[in-house]
């Protein structure tokens, strides 16, 4: 289906960054019903955030010619069983989506294939970010950790300030 390993792997990216666009849409329904308002806000700004991650490589792939092939299969057996736990694994997907981003930026390198590396670069602040962000917002829900009066706050106050 795809020539080569870094056109693979792009198109394996195009589909890590749906996945992602879809699980944080899950994430925020399940808040939503939770009634963590504004985590829910700020996941599912998170993916959309995601879709257009998913829509920067779709249109790259098109002007380089390759077809994107989106997998239409995506399914979730994922539980959530607390907002720790919903944080806990958006953290766990971006580095996921890290590692792989830069696999593909390490493959670019060795091929000297400067065009693809030039693009992903984009890709490796912005992860960097999110990483940055997600970890922040672990690391204030231990202050706020098994206590239902202060998860609240942590939605109200903290997570205010992310969305
Ligand atoms: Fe587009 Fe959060 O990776």
């Amino acid at each position: 289906m795809f020539k080569n390993k870094i056109n693979k792997n792009l198109n394996n990216q195009l589909n890590l960054e749906n996945y992602s666009a879809n699980l944080y849409l899950q994430m925020s329904a399940w808040c939503n019903i939770k009634n963590f308002k504004n985590a829910s806000i700020f996941l599912k700004k998170n993916s959309i955030e995601e879709l257009k991650h998913m829509e920067k490589i779709f249109n790259f792939l098109c002007e380089i010619n390759i077809l994107p092939i989106i997998n239409l299969n995506i399914s979730f057996k994922i539980n959530f069983n607390s907002i720790n736990d919903i944080f806990k694994k958006a953290y766990i997907n971006e580095k996921k989506i890290t590692r792989n981003i830069n696999y593909i930026s390490n493959i670019a390198l060795k091929q000297k294939n400067f065009k693809i590396f030039h693009f992903l670069n984009w890709y490796i602040l912005k992860q960097n970010e999110e990483e940055k962000t997600l970890k922040t917002i672990l690391e204030n829900l231990k202050f706020f950790n098994n206590n239902k009066k202060n998860i609240f706050i942590f939605d109200n106050l903290f997570l205010s300030k992310y969305i």
